[in-house]
């Protein structure tokens, strides 16, 4: 009988070694928490297709935020619902918006502790739900929209904002949230950019957290990325951090591990991947039906975004999982 002379079990005999010989690790120190918070609740209100996440109130969101800085989560990113919507969007930039009045909260309450990151876009904001302002044919009107972002940065780092997330896809809106902090004097304030965003159905659950519909039945086909294509999205990362992104995101997760790994190989930046709403629901429901172990799905989850090459995963399972680890 004849054997290999490198037998791969050896060293994955017991826990330890498997520990000594793993090649990524999940940590605490990964992990950014998206969190939700809109105008005019008396309490939080559960998101019904987002088990354990919650609408929270400006009260509930303090407690929440001081409990993940405990837990040793290093970021959240906000994202606001406004009471009431309108076709620019405004409540977007309003100094008393929800999330301007959130981010004076947190910097009180937590300070530089927890590194507190704002979405930056217009589509919880508008009654259109599009990422930005329409133009006469109807279609998104991108540099009417890059002039709407730049208000929103300064009033988010006017708020307290450490980094900004800009999440519309629209051209240019790196380059030009930029300029518009600089100009502000917020030099400090870091873009985390939305890069490579692909259309996808996964965003679902999301749109009931923020209350958004897509007026007509629409979609957002015309400015996110088509699944189809890898190389466009080192094109939309390499025009990022041309602009200025001192970070860059890929989004959906699961679905573009390809492209996080390429994006990971081209730049030298941090770069994110955000396991979305819809990546998170799957594995609830299907866990609230005992067919699969949830939290064991979670972290190989997470885990694979780790080994495909992401430095920041911002997860819905932030808290669950820093309490584990
Ligand atoms: C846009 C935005 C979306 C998400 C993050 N930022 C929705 C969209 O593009 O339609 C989705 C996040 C998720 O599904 O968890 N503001």
């Amino acid at each position: 009988m004849s054997f290999p002379a490198r037998r791969l079990r050896r060293l994955r005999r017991t826990p330890a070694l498997r520990r000594l010989v793993a090649e990524t690790r999940l940590s605490v120190d990964d992990l950014v928490a998206p969190l939700f918070v809109a105008e005019h609740l008396d309490e939080p209100r559960p998101v019904a297709s987002l088990p354990g996440v919650v609408q929270h109130t400006r009260e509930s969101l303090r407690k929440e935020v001081a409990g993940l800085a405990d837990l040793g989560v290093p970021g959240v990113l906000l994202f606001g619902i406004p009471a009431a919507k309108d076709p620019e969007g405004a409540g977007a930039w309003d100094p008393e918006g929800i999330v301007q009045l959130a981010l004076a909260d947190l910097r009180a309450e937590v300070g530089d502790d927890i590194v507190l990151m704002a979405d930056l876009c217009l589509d919880e904001y508008t009654d259109h739900g599009h990422c930005g302002v329409l133009g006469p044919n109807g279609s998104v009107d991108n540099d009417a929209t890059l002039e709407r972002y730049a208000r929103v940065a300064l009033a988010q780092a006017e708020a307290g904002a450490a980094v900004v997330a800009p999440s519309g896809m629209m051209d240019g809106q790196v380059g030009a949230i930029r300029a518009a902090l600089d100009h502000g004097g917020h030099h400090e304030v870091a873009i985390l950019a939305y890069a490579a965003k692909y259309a996808s159905a996964l965003y679902g659950p999301f749109r009931d957290a923020v209350d958004v519909r897509i007026a007509g039945g629409g979609d957002r086909r015309a400015y996110q990325q088509d699944l189809r294509n890898a190389r466009e999205a080192l094109a939309e990362v390499a025009l990022d951090v041309a602009e200025g992104a001192d970070v860059v995101m890929v989004k959906p997760a699961l679905v573009a591990l390809d492209v996080i790994a390429a994006v990971r190989a081209a730049v030298d930046v941090p770069v994110a991947a955000y396991h979305v709403s819809g990546e998170y629901a799957m594995v609830k429901a299907a866990a609230e039906r005992g067919w699969v172990d949830g939290t064991a799905v979670a972290l190989e989850q997470l885990g694979a975004l780790k080994r495909a090459g992401a430095d920041i995963v911002l997860t819905y399972f932030a808290r669950e999982v820093a309490e584990l680890l």
